[in-house]
């Protein structure tokens, strides 16, 4: 299978999306005087480029792209080639309006935006194979195509009527029956149970409270739809270009799809990531993501997408203070990416996204965004040689699964206060701010190179699942697990006694009496630290634990919080920060796992990556560390021997 690194060939790929469709000719080569200026050499062209190349039904206009792509190959910078099905056409939806898709309220999403298609439109497909086709038949053979980039950022539900005819099918191949069906969706309650296939339906709006593993169901079929009209022009494409990788973007914790399925179809993975630049936990938001896509690359990943200023989509938009898009960049080739891309070079004067960031921003050349941009790209160029297909070695893995969040999001629950995200990132961040590099892991996967586990919250687990964690702790694994892990079965069934037996029999936990969410800004008690959002009434079983932190004053006074019973800990509230942090820090310590360097000053952030040694500074004060021997510092090809300082949000790639 073709990889990343037959497109990076040793370098860092550095560019973006880039639109020229948008501008005139003359401003085409401006911009491949400014990309070499600024050291690019990948772009991805075509992404929203579907009216350009048909304007018309049949119509093909591939003379603008076909100087581009020659352009292109004589500058020197590969081409990712965009497939333009996120963005039809209006002719599309104006002949073909069952190509576009329906809300939960029935409403039609009409063309003037983009994603308005209907995944499950044969029409759509139809006409999106053949652009594809078309695409790839013509380009198969050019010098300038390095990969392939199959639509964008894959998120639209569809509820309408041919939606439902293919909800049907999915449903039928999961369960076989409509009795299946009713006992795993618990149709007995509120006089749900469905006496014919045709009586099936997306889940519309309804005067009250969905079926909630409909709901599941229908996110499950989405993610599934979805990637199979991925696959119908992937197939397309490699048919035409067997030697090189295909990919698509994402962003994992916005409108997720199912990442480890998607990922087993993709050549390499890729990633859009937008970090607040006010957000001070932004960086370990960041670190999240760039942890998990590297976990479902298995190995080095392309920054897909990242903004060199400002978004245009937040409430209020930051733009990048001086320096800070320099760490970020850094920040995600130290944690494994082996493309550093931006949406998009050269900022849009039209259109929805006018307001947000371009590598080249309206201040143009002169403009401190395009001269930071061009100190990264010589950077990167700097270093590419020695980082691209090199590894980051992590003792510790967190359970992530898109199923279990999707599902402990229902309507019903006991509290709209628990984000699943949310809680992920306080246990990453517990990790993070430990200097503990952690991959993530699906709770199906392999768990047993791993000395530490975690488990911030899974909700839903299969019973393959909760026996791969029992395995795992047998094994020797040590294992945390947050509260609201292992309640439901695959079918959203509450496992009896509120908790799966088994994992309570792992805890050491006899019973759980009731769950305790806590108000927004709600605390309780612990012994030696305060708990947020969530405690719980737990029962030990007689002398199971081996250790026991109680909560103390209030209704839960003196019952546990936390419980260990050998390597195996119960965590039922979310620990305020320096608590869990130190929590965790102590679990990895007994495992065996050791920060990638002690002592470091606060806000800096280490991490190994093959041979080398990344130091990044999050603050704006300059901060000395204290590193173990001599190295070069491949950014500055300076000698650094046992200490350095590094400067505001100062980055340093060591090489012993
Ligand atoms: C996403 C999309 C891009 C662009 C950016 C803006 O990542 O893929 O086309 O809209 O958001 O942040």
């Amino acid at each position: 299978m073709p990889q990343l690194g037959d497109a990076t060939r040793g370098r860092v790929l550095f560019g973006g999306d880039y639109n020229p469709e948008q501008w005139p000719e003359e401003t085409w080569h401006e911009d491949v005087r400014l990309m070499k200026d600024a050291g690019v050499n990948s772009v991805t062209l075509g992404v929203f480029s579907w009216a350009k190349l048909e304007p018309e039904p049949g119509a093909r206009e591939f003379g603008w792209l076909d100087r581009l792509m020659d352009l292109m190959h004589e500058s020197g910078i590969g081409v990712v080639l965009a497939t333009p099905t996120s963005s039809p056409p209006p002719w599309l939806g104006r002949l073909h309006p069952e190509t576009l898709p329906r809300d939960a309220d029935g409403r039609i999403e009409w063309w003037g935006g983009r994603q308005h298609f209907s995944h499950s439109s044969a029409v759509y497909r139809r006409h999106a194979a053949a652009i594809t086709e078309a695409l790839a038949a013509r380009y198969a053979g050019h010098p300038a195509l390095t990969m392939w980039h199959i639509n964008n950022e894959y998120c639209t539900f569809d509820y309408g009527d041919e939606a439902a005819v293919a909800f049907r099918r999915w449903l039928r191949a999961r369960y076989g029956t409509l009795d299946a069906l009713n006992s795993a969706w618990g149709t007995a309650f509120w006089s749900q149970g469905y006496d014919t296939w045709d009586g099936v339906l997306p889940p519309r709006h309804a005067h009250y409270l969905n079926n909630p593993t409909h709901v599941l169901d229908f996110r499950r079929f989405t993610s599934d739809m979805l990637l199979e009209c991925y696959t119908a022009e992937r197939d397309i494409v490699r048919r035409h270009t067997p030697h090189l990788p295909v990919t698509t973007n994402f962003m994992p914790l916005w409108v997720g799809q199912d990442g480890w399925r998607w990922a087993e179809e993709e050549d390499v993975v890729s990633v859009d990531l937008y970090p607040d630049p006010r957000d001070p936990l932004g960086a370990q938001s960041a670190a999240l993501v760039q942890d998990l896509t590297r976990s479902q690359a298995r190995g080095p990943w392309m920054l897909m997408e990242q903004a060199a200023g400002p978004v245009n989509w937040r409430g209020v938009n930051h733009p990048k203070p001086r320096g800070l898009n320099r760490l970020w960049s850094l920040q995600a080739v130290a944690r494994g990416a082996d493309a550093v891309c931006y949406f998009q070079w050269r900022q849009s004067r039209q259109g929805a996204e006018k307001f947000h960031s371009g590598m080249l921003s309206h201040a143009g050349e002169r403009g401190r965004t395009f001269q930071e941009v061009k100190q990264l790209g010589a950077e990167l160029a700097r270093i590419g040689g020695e980082v691209t297909g090199t590894h980051i070695p992590a003792d510790i893995a967190i359970l992530h699964d898109w199923n279990a969040w999707w599902a402990g999001a229902q309507d019903g629950r006991l509290s709209t206060e628990v984000d699943h995200p949310e809680v992920v990132r306080a246990w990453h961040r517990a990790l993070w701010e430990s200097h503990l590099t952690t991959d993530f892991a699906h709770p199906e996967h392999d768990l047993s190179a791993y000395e530490l586990v975690v488990v911030p919250q899974l909700y839903l687990l299969t019973d393959t699942a909760i026996d791969n964690l029992l395995a795992y702790v047998r094994g020797g694994g040590t294992l945390v697990c947050g509260f609201l892990t292992g309640i439901a079965d695959e079918d959203d069934r509450v496992r009896p006694g509120g908790m799966d037996d088994r994992l309570r029999d792992l805890f050491g936990i006899r019973t759980l009496h009731e769950w305790w969410p806590l108000d927004p800004g709600e605390t309780v008690e612990c012994e030696g630290f305060r708990g947020t959002l969530w405690s719980e009434e737990i029962e030990p079983e007689d002398g199971a634990a081996d250790e026991a932190i109680p909560y103390k004053g209030g209704e839960l006074d003196g019952l546990a919080a936390v419980l260990r019973k050998g390597r195996a800990w119960y965590v039922s509230t979310l620990p305020e920060p320096y608590a869990l942090r130190a929590l965790l820090a102590r679990a990895a310590a007994e495992a065996g796992v050791r920060p990638v360097l002690e002592g470091l000053p606060a806000g800096v952030e280490a991490v190994r990556r093959g041979d080398l040694l990344f130091l990044l500074n999050h603050g704006r004060e300059p901060v000395t560390v204290e590193v173990p021997g001599n190295y070069d510092d491949l950014l500055t090809s300076t000698p650094v021997e046992h200490e350095l300082t590094l400067g505001r949000y100062g980055v340093a790639v060591l090489r012993p």
